[in-house]
């Protein structure tokens, strides 16, 4: 039976070859910022730290959004991982559990965490998509998307359902980056579940807010 740290560094190996070369901030040294500020984070939590740090590592090897918004189409590469882990049945549950409601699924949909331990990794998910990382992972995730920057024309979607959030994810809805930032980013710091996440939160959108001030400044040329 391999020990629990064989487990960790067999899984960062394995996440480290999934997302190589993931070019829309769903790479690797998202997964290991993730990883990091999960760990911190647990801290704060009576947290299971070894559940914690898998879910952290494996949380984006599975995504709806890199399937067309088709939800659980690609499961069975963390599930034969976990089975390859040879973890107790209760233990990949767990994991699986908490991945699966992980992700963001527009604003009346933000899963709530009911575990410790998803509580964690949930903020620190949420917490790199915000600041200048943030901004960095928004466009290069929204190329893949086929998203424009910004179109004054196309406004932001508010309280959106999960169908209709969706929908950018299927073609079915043209969205642009700039939206996406009202959509969703703007809205994650009152979604945390921890105090530091919080505060963390909070200056990485004042930043981000800024951001925008300037960016619609330039946008309006004045002569
Ligand atoms: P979570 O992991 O919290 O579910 P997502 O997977 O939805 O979050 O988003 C991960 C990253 O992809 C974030 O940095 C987010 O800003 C970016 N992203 C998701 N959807 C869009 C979009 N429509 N436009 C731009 N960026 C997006
Ligand atoms: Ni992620």
């Amino acid at each position: 039976m391999m020990n629990k740290d064989e487990v960790i560094s067999k899984t960062i190996d394995f996440v480290k070859t999934e997302l190589k070369g993931e070019t829309t901030g769903h790479d690797w040294f998202h997964t290991e910022r993730v990883w990091k500020i999960s760990l911190k984070l647990t801290k704060e939590e009576v947290a299971n730290p070894f559940i914690v740090q898998m879910v952290a590592l494996l949380h984006d090897v599975d995504d709806w959004k890199f399937n067309n918004g088709k939800d659980d189409s690609n499961v069975n590469k963390l599930g034969s991982w976990l089975k390859k882990m040879a973890l107790s049945e209760e233990e990949s549950k767990q994991i699986l559990g908490i991945i699966n409601s992980l992700a963001f699924k527009g604003e009346g949909h933000s899963s709530a965490m009911e575990t410790e331990e998803g509580k964690v990794v949930q903020d620190a998910d949420r917490l790199d998509a915000l600041g200048a990382i943030g901004i960095a992972r928004a466009f290069a995730s929204g190329q893949q998307f086929g998203q424009m920057i910004y179109d004054p024309n196309i406004k932001p979607l508010v309280g959106a359902t999960k169908e209709e959030y969706k929908k950018q994810y299927t073609g079915e809805r043209k969205n642009t980056t700039l939206n996406h930032f009202y959509e969703k980013l703007l809205l994650l710091k009152d979604l945390m579940n921890t105090e530091t996440a919080k505060k963390m939160a909070e200056g990485r959108t004042i930043f981000m807010q800024t951001y925008l001030e300037k960016f619609f400044e330039e946008w309006d040329v004045k002569d």
